[in-house]
């Protein structure tokens, strides 16, 4: 039967207006603590409403229209005429208009509504998840799925509370090539494997310079800003939509941007099921100057995009590689012969066994190598993540989900600790010289120096002059993994949340 068709059958009892009362409070405790909701048979429609519908919410837009007996009741954005475009779109496919929204609280009052996936920026995600959580909602949230590491402890919190799934947007978690190469990996393929490199080798051009900038009339900054401080001036880069992926207050840099696919495949297939002891992080935000020729220019973004993270698992390791200057012959012999030499962007994770080398090139591609760089296998196919999703959601049974919260968590922790120690080493800019005597005393899997080297040698054909803009060095972090705390820094606790405002205030894991 046509979707249009069996739409007929859908439930159409989905009017009701938010109250004013609900906006006053910023919680929606329907759900009951602790008891099991009833599983919904395969063939019972559900609702769902995707908020945040510009970039990736076009994805999950898509996903959901293609999922058998699922309704898009509702579209919900800040900003007004992403959200009008979209529930157009989605009128044309599904037959029948969604509701639009621009505040979620008012979606969430909707008790018809039974999954909220959200593809808001970063800042967001927490909030808008265990708002929707404490509403009775299941919820897919895209990755990282959490600003800081608080919040993502509270995001598991709220899921366990309110018994709701919660999928992170890690798709490759259904990538059958990934989870084939693990297995593969698992199962001896490539010998010991204790080590894992994560790399992001993604040209970011600047976004722009510093400055103040108008906020499209369409938009609603202040429920943009939401859980962030509400800045002045307001928008202080040219584009509103994605480019604060590389302002902190909003977003991770690409450590927590694209990172978060490569830190979690690294963490599963290393099967490491925990935070790391410690971290140090080294880089910045460079080579805008050359590129724009003008010694003075300032880049609207205040992430790193150049940054290498070291972390200590005990016995295991995993690095992870930041670049955004050209990537064009960033890599060294060995990466070359691992990746395809002939693309710009290397973006995947490289596994180091004793017999050989399993590497994640794509969402659906990976490729196992022997010591001498000869092909011994490859795993091709993709998943389907948000079908996951749904048979969880249907089926009330959270074991079932690809990437459950507490997964996303952890792999978000990886770029989120990393950042900070970045952040608290900013002003720490050391000579090359500094940093290799300083590297040399990092316990670590991989050999520090030579991934110094190739940093240093990419930097320099980006035109980057590293006596008058140095790297910056951030302290080596000592963390305990139970307590999600540091143990040796004040300052890097007090990162691990954030100060919230007002109605957006996202509640610690004890509070939700
Ligand atoms: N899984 C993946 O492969 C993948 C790919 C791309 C992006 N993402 C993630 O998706 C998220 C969105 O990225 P994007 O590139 O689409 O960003 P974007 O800035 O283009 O879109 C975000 C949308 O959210 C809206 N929004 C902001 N606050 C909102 C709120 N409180 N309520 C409703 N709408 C709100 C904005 O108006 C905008 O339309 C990010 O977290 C990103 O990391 C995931």
């Amino acid at each position: 039967m046509p979707k249009q068709n069996r739409r007929k059958f859908i439930r159409n009892a989905l009017a009701t207006t938010a109250s004013a009362s609900v906006l006053a409070n910023s919680r929606f405790v329907h759900a009951q603590d602790g008891q099991p909701a009833e599983s919904k048979s395969p063939n019972s429609q559900l609702s769902v409403v995707v908020v945040g519908v510009n970039g990736r919410g076009g994805e999950h837009i898509s996903q959901m229209l293609g999922a058998e007996a699922v309704t898009i009741t509702h579209v919900c954005d800040i900003d007004s005429a992403v959200g009008d475009r979209r529930a157009k779109q989605i009128s044309d496919k599904q037959g029948k208009a969604p509701k639009i929204e621009t505040d979620i609280r008012r979606v969430l009052d909707d008790k018809s509504i039974d999954m909220v996936t959200i593809a808001t920026p970063n800042h967001w995600h927490a909030l808008a998840g265990i708002w929707a959580m404490q509403a009775g909602k299941d919820a897919y949230i895209e990755k990282p799925v959490c600003q800081n590491v608080a919040e993502g402890a509270a995001l598991i919190a709220a899921a366990r509370k309110y018994n709701r799934m919660c999928q992170v947007g890690t798709q490759c978690r259904s990538s059958r090539a990934v989870q084939e190469a693990i297995q593969f990996m698992n199962e001896g393929g490539i010998g010991d494997v204790k080590f894992a490199r994560g790399l992001c080798y993604k040209r970011r051009k600047s976004i722009g310079a510093l400055g103040d900038y108008e906020i499209p009339s369409s938009c609603d900054f202040n429920l943009w800003s939401g859980p962030a401080q509400y800045t002045t001036p307001k928008l202080t880069r040219p584009q509103f939509h994605y480019d604060w992926h590389w302002q902190r207050q909003y977003g991770n840099g690409d450590l927590g941007n694209q990172g978060p696919h490569q830190t979690d495949i690294a963490r599963w297939g290393l099967g490491i099921d925990s935070h790391p002891s410690s971290i140090i992080s080294y880089g910045g935000r460079l080579g805008y100057q050359a590129e724009r020729k003008d010694p003075t220019y300032t880049d609207a973004g205040d992430t790193a995009n150049t940054e290498v993270s070291i972390y200590d698992y005990g016995d295991k390791c995993i690095v992870f590689e930041t670049r955004g200057l050209s990537v064009d012959d960033s890599a060294d012999d060995e990466l070359n012969r691992l990746f395809d030499s002939t693309r710009g962007n290397k973006v995947g994770v490289v596994f180091y066994g004793s017999n050989g080398y399993v590497v994640q090139r794509e969402y659906t591609y990976c490729i196992a190598f022997d010591k001498q760089f000869n092909v011994i296998r490859e795993f091709r196919g993709g998943g389907d993540h948000f079908g996951n999703f749904i048979e969880a959601c249907r089926r009330r049974d959270s074991s079932l989900l690809a990437a459950d919260v507490r997964e996303g968590h952890l792999s978000a922790g990886i770029s989120h600790l990393g950042n900070i120690s970045y952040y608290l080493g900013e002003d720490n800019r050391v000579s090359n010289g500094e940093l290799r005597d300083a590297l040399s005393k990092v316990k670590s899997l991989d050999d520090n120096s030579a991934t110094l080297d190739r940093t240093i040698a990419h930097l320099e054909k980006n035109g980057v002059d590293l006596q008058k803009y140095p790297m910056s060095l951030g302290p080596m972090l000592a963390f305990d993994p139970e307590k999600e705390l540091f143990t040796n820094s004040d300052a890097g606790n007090d990162l691990l949340t954030r100060e919230y405002r007002g109605e957006f205030v996202c509640p610690t894991a004890d509070k939700v």
